[in-house]
């Protein structure tokens, strides 16, 4: 009898023994956000860190009874390197969510391991379409090039411009932007003169931008990623192609807000199309930009940092209503259909395509109290990705 009630009291202590390993391991959920901290799109790596650092701040490390802790890699840009580093955060880290992902070769390269692994993966950057579609794990806080392109497309042609070069980087979010700028366009009784494509690492825009003054079209629509697009202007009125009638505009990828204020005057009139501008007039973004300043030496928050902030989000809620419970595919199943107030405005994560729904806005640049702006003056509400009807 004694020795019965010995066994079983250390079968319990060994029990208690695992169960607290099991609980100290089941109470950290870990976010392993891998970005670009270092190369050509180092920029959309510090807009996001701060963003998620910044959300973190004001809503607590600490949901559903559990400790949140942010893991962050350098990826460097180089989509070879994501990869790797998402499997050691899913493997040697038993990361709960991938997030990040700072351009779309980083994104698609990646999305085997979280179908594998189950592990839900939010695209807080990337924008080519099919992204969401490479992996049944995948939710996109960011855009798609094709919900900004597509609004352009309605707007030039009503507005004078006719006739149309495009000029976009050679990859997926500037085939995108190019075709479906080109379909609408066409459609809508535009002429694409001619159709330019840029490579993707180090361009040089110059002889492009020479063949589009040769040209002659009305106007010029641009994609390029977050970070180049101070080059392009720089050129673009360096060629004095505004003032031979040439009128620049694009997604808003080319007035990132965060090179936007360092343009010059020469910006002043350009009109992009796009989800965020850090001059959105709600107060829920002037309370975001404000923050966001403060924590960052003055930084203005861009495009990328709000799909950086919005993607916390995401992760916190789908956290809260599953409770932690049913791994990676109870998280997926409370991220889908999600609709909330972010700073870009009203957003919804559509739940068959697990993409972002928003307005998209027309904006010009103007000065404002002292400095350059994308100013929204005409809004296209809840659109959905243009790349998925089809
Ligand atoms: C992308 O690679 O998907 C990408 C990068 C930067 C942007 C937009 C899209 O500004």
């Amino acid at each position: 009898m004694k020795k019965r009630v010995f066994l079983s009291a250390s079968a319990l202590a060994v029990m208690a023994l695992s169960s607290a390993a099991v609980l100290a391991q089941d109470n950290t959920f870990k976010i392993g956000l891998v970005l670009p901290m270092t190369g050509q799109q180092a920029s959309t790596g510090r807009q996001i860190e701060a963003a998620a650092k910044l959300f973190m701040a004001q809503n607590g490390d600490t949901v559903a009874g559990k400790k949140v802790q942010l893991i962050i890699k350098d990826d460097t840009s180089i989509p070879d390197v994501t990869k790797r580093m998402a499997q050691e955060l899913v493997v040697n880290e038993k990361v709960n969510v991938l997030a990040g992902f700072g351009i779309t070769p980083s994104a698609l390269a990646t999305a085997p391991i979280a179908t594998q692994s189950k592990t839900p993966m939010v695209v807080m950057a990337a924008a080519t379409s099919s992204i969401t579609q490479a992996s049944p794990y995948i939710v996109r806080t960011s855009f798609t090039l094709p919900q900004a392109s597509v609004s352009m497309a309605d707007w030039a042609p009503k507005n004078g411009i006719k006739k149309v070069v495009t000029l976009v980087s050679d990859y997926g979010p500037g085939i995108d932007a190019e075709k479906f700028f080109k379909d609408r366009f066409i459609f809508n009784g535009g002429t694409i003169v001619e159709s330019l494509r840029v490579p993707m690492r180090n361009p040089d825009f110059a002889p492009f931008l020479q063949k589009v003054r040769d040209a002659k079209p009305d106007g010029l629509f641009v994609f390029v990623p977050s970070g180049a697009g101070a080059a392009v202007m720089k050129q673009f009125l360096e060629r004095g192609m505004d003032k031979a009638g040439i009128k620049l505009i694009g997604t808003g990828d080319i007035t990132d807000d965060d090179q936007l204020n360092d343009m010059g005057d020469g910006a002043i009139g350009v009109v992009t199309a796009h989800h965020y501008a850090a001059a959105h007039p709600s107060a829920m973004n002037k309370k975001f930009v404000e923050a966001f300043k403060k924590a960052n030496k003055g930084m203005r928050p861009n495009f990328m940092a709000v799909g950086g902030y919005d993607g916390m989000h995401v992760i916190y809620e789908a956290l809260k209503a599953s409770k932690g419970q049913g791994g990676g595919d109870g998280l997926l199943a409370a991220m889908k259909g999600q609709v909330f107030e972010s700073p870009r405005g009203p957003m919804f994560i559509d739940a068959q395509t697990r993409d972002v729904v928003q307005n998209i806005y027309l904006r010009k640049v103007q000065r404002v109290g002292g400095e350059l702006h994308n100013v929204e003056f005409d809004v296209i509400k809840d659109v959905k990705d243009p790349g998925k009807a089809k």
